[in-house]
């Protein structure tokens, strides 16, 4: 059987082109049919109805994406076919939701009218929930998973939170530990804000002034304009007991910003999501994560060149198990503000474009197929 595929198009050489200049030059993607993916007895195959969109994806078809591989990581859908020994109990008919390591790989990738996941790295869709909200708990939501939970050991939603009532006693600890969300406004500062909130700790976040009430609607403690030149004085005096920053825009000065913060009120680690070098910081590191660790399998970039990475089976883990509480946690970590985009595949490219001008804060861009 075949499907409807975005598959990217680039050769090595314009994609060297765009990392040096910084431009996008050609579309870099074509719609295509391909074959259905074929499932290991591990997998489950779904039937995409809903996509989110992410930086990643223009980056992958800009730079990474070799030739042929999908792209997209986000999805809501339907399960149609579920591999013998497959985890997590699915059936066929049941909205399933997640993230797949897209742009990569000819077989794996959400914007398609079908994917396949690994059965356990997926989650169920509660009733009431509909497929445009569902999609937006990909890489967002797991990167703030992995940069709090799996990597800076904030307390886990499902351990912190009595999800089967209202009681929260963790946000309720006197001696609540603070961290700085830089960019909350962002959809994974969005979510990193809550998971800390979660966690019990109190959140100080920057982001551009428009973005203030958003942020505080959150959860966010106080929120701060990262263009002010006072603000990172101002954070220190107000919060001199900031134990550790996650860095969600990650360019520019934003994770130096989070470093002066560290530096004086003796925090020690600043994560980053894109790779802002070594710290020349004495007593503050620079952790670089990416939610492609936490499929669990070695991957490469810009072949034979480029940087290899390892599986992190640790990750993968963290990812099962948030997947599984996400149903239980999901009254308690609401979507980012979602605009939906018309027009299908077409849709979907014209929303990465908006994406990679930039055009787009504080709001997820979700396409139904
Ligand atoms: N390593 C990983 O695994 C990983 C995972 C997820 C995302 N990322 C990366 O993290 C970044 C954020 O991703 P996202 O999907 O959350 O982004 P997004 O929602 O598309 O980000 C949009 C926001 O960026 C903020 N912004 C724009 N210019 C800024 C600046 N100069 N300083 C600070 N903030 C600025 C805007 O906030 P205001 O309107 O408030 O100014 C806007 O709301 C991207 O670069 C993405 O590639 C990496």
């Amino acid at each position: 059987m075949m499907m409807k595929a975005l598959v990217s198009n680039r050769n090595i050489g314009t994609r060297v082109l765009n990392l040096a200049s910084g431009k996008s030059f050609g579309k870099g993607v074509e719609l295509q049919d391909l074959s259905i993916p074929t499932l290991s007895s591990q997998e489950i195959l779904v039937k995409v109805h809903a996509v989110a969109l992410n930086p990643t994806d223009f980056k992958h078809i800009d730079i990474i994406s070799p030739r042929n591989a999908i792209i997209g990581c986000d999805y809501a859908g339907v399960v149609t076919s579920v591999g013998k020994e497959a985890p997590g109990g699915w059936k066929v008919g049941d909205r399933v939701a997640g993230a797949v390591h897209g742009g990569l790989f000819p077989d794996r990738g959400s914007f398609a009218e079908y994917l396949k996941v690994d059965g356990d790295l997926a989650w169920k869709i509660p009733d009431g929930i509909k497929d445009e909200e569902a999609a937006t708990y990909g890489v967002s939501a797991v990167t703030a998973m992995l940069a709090l939970n799996a990597r800076l050991g904030l307390p886990w939603a499902d351990d912190a939170v009595d999800v089967e009532g209202d009681n929260n006693d963790a946000q309720q600890t006197p001696n609540a530990r603070t961290i700085l969300i830089y960019a909350g406004s962002t959809c994974a500062g969005l979510f990193h804000v809550q998971l800390a909130k979660l966690a019990g700790y109190t959140v100080v976040a920057t982001a551009s002034p428009r973005s203030f009430d958003l942020v505080k609607s959150y959860g966010a403690d106080t929120v701060y304009d990262y263009k002010s030149a006072s603000a990172v004085q101002d954070i220190i005096s107000a919060f001199p007991n900031i134990s550790s920053a996650v860095d969600c825009y990650s360019e520019g000065k934003s994770t130096e910003f989070c470093t002066k913060v560290l530096k004086a009120t003796g925090g020690r680690k600043v994560i980053t999501l894109l790779d802002m070098g070594k710290s020349s910081t004495p007593g503050v590191e620079y952790e670089l994560i990416m939610a492609y660790t936490l499929f669990g399998r070695p991957f490469a970039w810009l072949q034979p060149v480029g940087p290899k990475f390892a599986a992190i089976p640790s990750d993968r883990t963290a990812l099962a198990r948030f997947y599984a509480n996400l149903p239980r946690l999901i009254s308690k970590l609401k979507p980012p503000p979602i605009r939906l985009i018309d027009g299908g595949f077409d849709g979907i490219l014209m929303g990465l474009d908006d994406l990679r001008q930039g055009k787009v804060s504080g709001s997820k861009l979700v396409a139904k197929l």
